[in-house]
């Protein structure tokens, strides 16, 4: 099937099947223009939780897919790559974080979306890249156990200097990649350009810029600053929407390497077939959906 035919097939078995597409900003280009929104993970989660629609089909990682079934267990979810995974989020297993738990009593546990199901059944709250710093500040705890992300964590733990961390060792392998010399070469190259950083990236390259935060963050950051050229320090997909957002702007992307594989391997295929089928499904089971459920409305009644 060419690439028409894929999409005039999505657009008319969305309206068939009652379907709303949601893409994280680092899908691929022609899916983030088949998608009703695209956002970062604090936004689809959000949407997931509010949508009327029946199905909801999530083109990103898996554990945002589940993190839509969590809030909308009565909706069919669907994840057209169903092998689309975050090797961030393998980084953490519930028993772990049992025994940090117990190593660390007084500690809340902060949980970015970047984790299991099981690992949410068993932390406090969770929090995105968006929302991190509101939801330590948020906390009656002084100390914190932050998981998985240990640049994330670094970046909150900069913010918040009056709580104690305990950072799990976890890093995002496509952000952590990025180096100073990097960062360094390219001001070199576009020396007029501001620094847009994720907070994934480690924390000497964090702090070589000018702006930092969640996609979505980065998108509006742009509108805000005086000027007109930009070096991007996230996922080489931010920067299809920054173009067509901003058509004067000129954006560079801090490095080739950004590129995470498995945001990339949902293909308009994929999503046909999903439609088609309506599968494959993503459920999470009982006691552990209740109590991963809890610690993402616990995050969404802060922000
Ligand atoms: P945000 O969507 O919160 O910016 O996070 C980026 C990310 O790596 C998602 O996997
Ligand atoms: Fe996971 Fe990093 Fe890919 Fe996001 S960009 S899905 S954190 S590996």
């Amino acid at each position: 099937m060419s690439q028409l035919e894929l999409i005039t097939e999505i657009q008319k078995l969305k309206a068939e099947k009652d379907a709303l597409l949601l893409a994280h900003t680092y899908q691929n280009d022609e899916i983030q223009e088949i998608a009703d929104f695209v956002g970062d993970s604090l936004e689809l989660s959000r949407l997931a939780a509010k949508s009327p629609h029946r199905v909801l089909v999530l083109c990103g990682v898996h554990f945002m897919a589940e993190s839509a079934a969590l809030l909308s267990p009565e909706k069919t979810v669907l994840l057209p790559a169903p092998e689309a995974g975050c090797p961030m989020a393998d980084m953490a297993d519930a028993e772990t974080v049992k025994e940090w738990r117990a190593k660390y009593p007084r500690a809340a546990v902060v949980a970015y979306v970047n984790t299991s199901a099981a690992v949410k059944a068993v932390s406090d709250i969770c929090c995105t890249s968006s929302n991190a710093v509101k939801v330590v500040r948020s906390l009656a705890e002084e100390e914190i156990i932050f998981l998985p992300d240990r640049n994330l964590g670094s970046y909150v733990a900069s913010q918040v200097p009056e709580k104690k961390f305990h950072l799990w060792p976890g890093f995002c392998r496509t952000h952590h990649q990025v180096t100073v010399d990097e960062v360094e070469k390219v001001k070199r190259v576009h020396p007029e350009a501001k620094l847009l950083i994720h907070p994934e990236c480690r924390p000497e390259v964090v702090a070589h810029a000018d702006f930092v935060g969640s996609t979505k963050q980065i998108v509006e950051q742009v509108a805000k600053m005086d000027a007109s050229t930009f070096i991007i320090g996230t996922e080489m997909g931010i920067i299809h929407g920054l173009k067509k957002r901003y058509p004067d702007k000129r954006f560079y992307l801090l490095t080739p390497k950004l590129v995470c594989p498995n945001m990339k391997k949902t293909t308009l295929a994929d999503v046909a077939a999903a439609l088609r089928t309506l599968q494959p499904v993503i459920t999470v089971p009982e006691p552990i959906r209740s109590q991963a459920r809890r610690c993402l409305e616990r995050m969404l009644a802060v922000v």
